[in-house]
């Protein structure tokens, strides 16, 4: 069964696209046979990454139901093992999409005949990233080693916590009627904490033991891309730490990045750092990040509920 990865950032720009392509081809070097999904509704790029033409439908026609399956199209990277599927470039207009659309969709991404699905989401915490992010239990989150960068990967996590927690709950229940009252009130330092009414839901509701479990099976990982000095793993720790904390949600760290012009110069000429330069530092960093993500244990469906919309 393919292996969903998704990856997200709280912030736009911090290098998903670059690490969801390279990644891709460290996996696809290591054996595996790899889809890269460009789902950045709004903003596909991924193509250009690979020095794939913007010719082919993708995403989009999934959407507006011009194409039924993901098989046709799949689209040759030049790279052995590795595919693509583009976003929406040839027709925009996708990046609101609805909950049914967005299940079709994930739907169709679970019966993709690979091992790796790597799902590049646009940046931010809008229902369409965050539902992308959670069709994994151990999506990837990118973060830059700026404080900035931090507090907008918190809120992210904080808004996925809040999505599986209502997800976990039926549609229509007063569960779930509970936890989006709480998200739409709930202030930063004040009153109860988003763990402590997670366990107050598991006393008040039948299902909220469930949901609890849900929670608990949430395993983020964490990327820190462009990083400048070897203190940045201080500001990894303290996002661990305000994670585990705050939310309950334990996080692990799956790589450091270095930032180096390499990066961007072999954006320029469209051909993948991993292939032009393997030994490059950011190279061997995606490839350890790359045997972190395919290490057991296998990630999990979540099993959640359908959203409201
Ligand atoms: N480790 C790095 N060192 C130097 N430059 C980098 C590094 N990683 C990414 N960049 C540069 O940062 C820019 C943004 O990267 P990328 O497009 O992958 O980000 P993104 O998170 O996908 O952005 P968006 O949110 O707009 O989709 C690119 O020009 C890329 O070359
Ligand atoms: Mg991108």
């Amino acid at each position: 069964m393919v292996r969903l990865v998704p990856i997200a950032s709280g912030k736009g720009g911090v290098g998903k696209s670059v690490i969801a392509a390279n990644l891709g081809l460290a996996l696809a070097r290591a054996g595996r046979a790899v889809v890269l999904v460009d789902l950045d509704l709004g903003g596909s790029n991924l193509h250009t990454f690979l020095g794939v033409k913007n010719k082919n439908p993708g995403i989009g026609a999934l959407a507006w139901k011009r194409e039924r399956s993901l098989d046709g199209l799949l689209v040759e990277t030049g790279y052995e093992r590795l595919w693509l599927v583009p976003g929406d470039g040839l027709l925009p207009g996708t990046a609101n999409i609805d909950w049914f659309t967005k299940k079709r969709i994930l739907k169709e991404l679970s019966s993709l005949p690979a091992d790796f699905a790597i799902l590049d989401l646009g940046a931010g915490s809008s229902f369409n990233v965050v539902d992308f992010f959670l069709a994994s239990s151990e999506g990837v989150l990118v973060v830059r080693p700026e404080i900035t960068s931090v507090l907008n990967a918190y809120a992210f996590l904080k808004t996925a916590a809040f999505r599986a927690l209502s997800r976990s709950f039926p549609e229509k229940s007063l569960g779930r009627a509970a936890v989006n009252g709480f998200a739409a009130v709930k202030n930063e330092g004040s009153g109860l904490s988003f763990l402590d009414f997670a366990s107050e839901l598991a006393g008040k509701f039948p299902e909220g033991q469930a949901a609890l479990k849900r929670l608990s099976e949430l395993r983020p990982r964490a990327i820190m891309n462009m990083s400048r000095d070897p203190g940045d793993a201080d500001l990894g720790t303290r996002l661990h730490d305000i994670v585990v904390k705050n939310l309950g949600i334990s996080i692990e760290f799956a790589g450091y990045l270095p930032d180096l012009p390499a990066v961007p110069a072999s954006v320029a000429s469209r051909r993948l750092l991993f292939d032009s330069d393997p030994s490059s530092e950011f190279s061997q960093g995606i490839q350890a990040a790359a045997a972190k993500l395919a290490a057991p244990p296998v990630s999990l469906a979540l099993a959640l509920h359908d959203a409201d919309g």
